[in-house]
């Protein structure tokens, strides 16, 4: 039976950033959905994914992906149940992966959006974990490790950002590999997180090493025998500070250079340390592998489900938390995948 009219809730991009995001880059739009068409799907989105790439979306600059139309609804991975369906490969009430936007209510046409709407297994993991450890976040975490790093037993890792959705990922996929983690996050807390609960051998909490010398020392203290590899998630001067301790042909992927989202400058100020170490640097991004997709959620997803993946999420609650939650997730005001909760 049908449940029209359905009143959705939007935020549309309303104006580009000067350089912080505020939250009058936002506006909120209500509208009634009376009907869908032939071969289209009504999901109600459950979870909103909050990701740093909607910044590099909000912005002219030249980007590995389109930027964001002003004056429509904020693009967005979402996790949600099919309410209504005229489409005859979804049913009311299958749970979908698709990439929903800033809105209560999402009208697909999986026909032509075949790939950004995919059912979720939900009986053994949450649905909201497939927007992080067990969705593209992980997923990123497990291409960059596995693909770039690639690091054998008993190699020394470090990872930036490492409390949140990539980096915890990383940290703990590296560990099952045998290597020696070190993670670098922002505070006491999430370095004890990813100590005492993700496993990691050492975390640094770069707040307290506020330069590339302080560092680069304490760096040296942990990793005396150098660093093999470097999951890159900031830049700036955490960057230039690993780069002064890599091994003879260490790894680095460039996963995220979220220090510099904001349009400050974050310069590689020791070029020289790449020739010293002939350190290979790969940047990468998550969507341009798709082959690699099938295989990396599967094994994140049986993870996960057996307890040998963690994850933690921060749940902002109400979709008109969004542009708040946005902006402290590209402040570090986030401890784990930011995630809206929208039902
Ligand atoms: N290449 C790809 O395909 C791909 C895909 C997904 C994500 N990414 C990138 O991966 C990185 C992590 O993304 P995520 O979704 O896992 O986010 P996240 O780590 O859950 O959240 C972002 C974190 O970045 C840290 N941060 C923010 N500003 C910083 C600064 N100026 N200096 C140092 N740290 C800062 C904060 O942690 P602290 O409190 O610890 O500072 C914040 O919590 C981002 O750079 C993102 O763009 C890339």
């Amino acid at each position: 039976m049908s449940g029209f009219p359905y009143m959705n809730r939007q935020y549309l991009f309303d104006k580009y950033p000067n350089a912080v995001v505020t939250s009058d880059c936002f506006k909120l739009q209500d509208e009634v959905i009376t009907q869908i068409d032939d071969g289209e799907i009504l999901v109600r989105n459950h979870y909103l994914s909050l990701d740093p790439y909607m910044r590099g979306r909000m912005s002219k600059a030249k980007n590995y992906a389109a930027a964001q139309e002003l004056n429509t609804v904020m693009q967005g991975g979402t996790v949600g149940e099919v309410v209504e369906s005229k489409h005859p490969g979804f049913r009311a009430g299958e749970t979908v992966l698709c990439t929903g936007g800033w809105q209560l209510y999402f009208r697909a046409s999986p026909s032509t959006e075949n790939n950004h709407i995919r059912k979720i297994d939900v009986s053994r993991i949450p649905m909201s974990v497939y927007l992080g450890a067990a969705g593209m976040p992980g997923i990123t975490a497990w291409y960059g490790l596995n693909k770039i790093l690639n690091p054998k037993p008993g190699e020394t890792l470090v990872v930036s950002a490492a409390s949140g959705a990539v980096g915890s990922v990383v940290g703990q996929l590296a560990k099952q590999k045998g290597c020696r983690v070190i993670g670098i996050a922002g505070g006491p807390e999430k370095c004890d997180y990813v100590v005492e609960i993700l496993g990691f051998d050492d975390c640094i909490d770069y707040k307290a090493y506020p330069d590339t010398e302080t560092l680069s020392h304490e760096l040296k203290q942990l990793a005396p025998n150098g660093i093999d590899a470097y999951y890159e998630n900031v830049g700036g001067y955490i960057m230039d500070a690993v780069l002064e301790n890599l091994n003879p042909f260490a790894r680095v992927a460039i996963c995220g250079l979220i220090a510099g989202y904001d349009g400050r400058s974050i310069p590689i100020n020791n070029p020289r340390a790449i020739l010293v170490s002939r350190a290979s640097i790969t940047g990468f991004i998550v969507s341009d592998h798709l082959d690699i997709w099938p295989q990396a959620l599967a094994e994140l997803a049986e993870a996960v489900a057996n307890g040998v993946l963690i994850f933690k999420e921060s749940v902002s609650i109400g979709l008109e938390s969004a542009p708040e939650a946005f902006l402290g997730l590209l402040q570090g005001h986030n401890f784990g995948k930011q995630l809206v909760k929208l039902v």
